[in-house]
């Protein structure tokens, strides 16, 4: 089939014509995020492959139908980004990749919250510039804290093994409770209410919906122990950036590590260092010595890579032979 893959960077066109070798697509790769202005370039494909950061909005959708496109094959798990009703009613279906490595998520989320409690990032700075001083580099231990998770999905049971390996107590939120899972891994099913006041750390793994959007925010945040370490690799829109902002200046806060920000279109994933940042919230989170910042890498990992690749062209090819679309995604975002 003729593929369109938008928002591609180097190693995205590695990993799918790596995995193209055993299928024989068509690929075009454009540098481009799929939005209303740039959807022209879709003509004459039959299948759009979209990233997290693609507003697939229901305009888009119209387009790409009038255009013959018949797939939209996401190259990510969130579908948050994609009009599932607009895609319905087009005629258009959606796939998606819906676990290519939860490890490599999980690995991140403890890259970052390590870097932020034994303030790693600091020290490497420091030694570059011949600073051998200890002040202000004392941390605290995982050992014997309370690990919060919010989403007991893929990433957040990798990160709950990794917490237990790391001796927390876990304690964790979800919309649907696996009691059989918290006995085999151990942890403990709370509400909110009760995760928010004791949790060392808190980390996120629910999907961007309209009932997760922005569950981070000013009164959340009062609710949660004095000090608190947030880790969000999940989707930016979990978190109000102002709130958290506030939180971080007045201590409520005691340590943010994000991959992902709810403003991050257009700006992560792009060299803008030679440019003014124009958004005020990111620009100011990027001051504190307790913010560690990565721009959406958490999937970065050469074997999360390939199982993308490999699943988005296993997609497509059943999509082109009408096979069950075992990766296709019904529910509303
Ligand atoms: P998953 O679908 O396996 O798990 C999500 C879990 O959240 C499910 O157990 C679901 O029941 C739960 N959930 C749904 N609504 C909820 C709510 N309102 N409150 C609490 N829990 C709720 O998804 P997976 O693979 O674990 O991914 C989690 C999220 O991580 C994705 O939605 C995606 O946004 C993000 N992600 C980020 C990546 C990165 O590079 N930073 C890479 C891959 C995913």
């Amino acid at each position: 089939m003729r593929i369109a893959v938008f928002d591609s960077k180097p190693y995205d066109e590695q990993a799918l014509n790596d995995a193209n070798a055993g299928h024989g697509h068509e690929l075009a790769f454009f540098g481009d995020r799929l939005s209303r202005s740039t959807v022209p370039l879709a003509a004459g494909f039959d299948v759009v492959c979209p990233f997290v950061n693609d507003r697939v909005d229901a305009c888009t959708i119209a387009q790409l139908a009038q255009f013959g496109v018949k797939l939209i094959a996401l190259r990510c798990a969130g579908f948050n980004n994609v009009d599932l009703a607009a895609a319905r009613e087009h005629g258009l279906r959606v796939v998606r990749v819906p676990a290519y490595s939860p490890e490599a998520t999980a690995e991140h989320a403890f890259a970052l919250l390590l870097t932020l409690v034994r303030k790693t990032h600091r020290a490497f700075n420091r030694v570059r510039d011949g600073n051998f001083s200890l002040d202000g580099l004392v941390g605290f231990n995982l050992h014997g804290k309370t690990f919060g998770v919010i989403g007991t999905g893929k990433i957040g049971q990798a990160c709950i093994r990794i917490a237990r390996g790391f001796g927390c107590r876990v304690l964790a939120y979800d919309l649907y409770p696996n009691p059989a899972l918290a006995s085999e891994l151990g942890f403990e099913y709370a509400s909110l209410d009760e995760i928010f006041p004791q949790a060392d750390i808190l980390s996120l793994h629910a999907p961007l919906m309209a009932n997760t959007h922005h569950l981070v925010n000013a009164t959340s945040i009062a609710l949660m122990k004095r000090g608190v370490v947030l880790i969000n690799t999940s989707r930016g829109g979990l978190v109000d950036s102002q709130a958290l902002l506030d939180a971080l200046k007045d201590g409520q806060i005691g340590g943010v590590g994000m991959d992902v920000y709810e403003h991050e279109e257009g700006v992560f994933f792009e060299d803008l260092s030679g440019e003014a940042l124009m958004d005020d919230v990111l620009a100011r989170l990027t001051t504190f010595p307790n913010v560690m910042i990565t721009s959406h890498q958490g999937y970065l990992t050469a074997e999360a890579l390939a199982n993308i690749a490999s699943t988005v062209l296993d997609n497509v090819a059943a999509f082109a032979r009408g096979g069950e679309l075992v990766n296709e995604v019904h529910g509303s975002a």
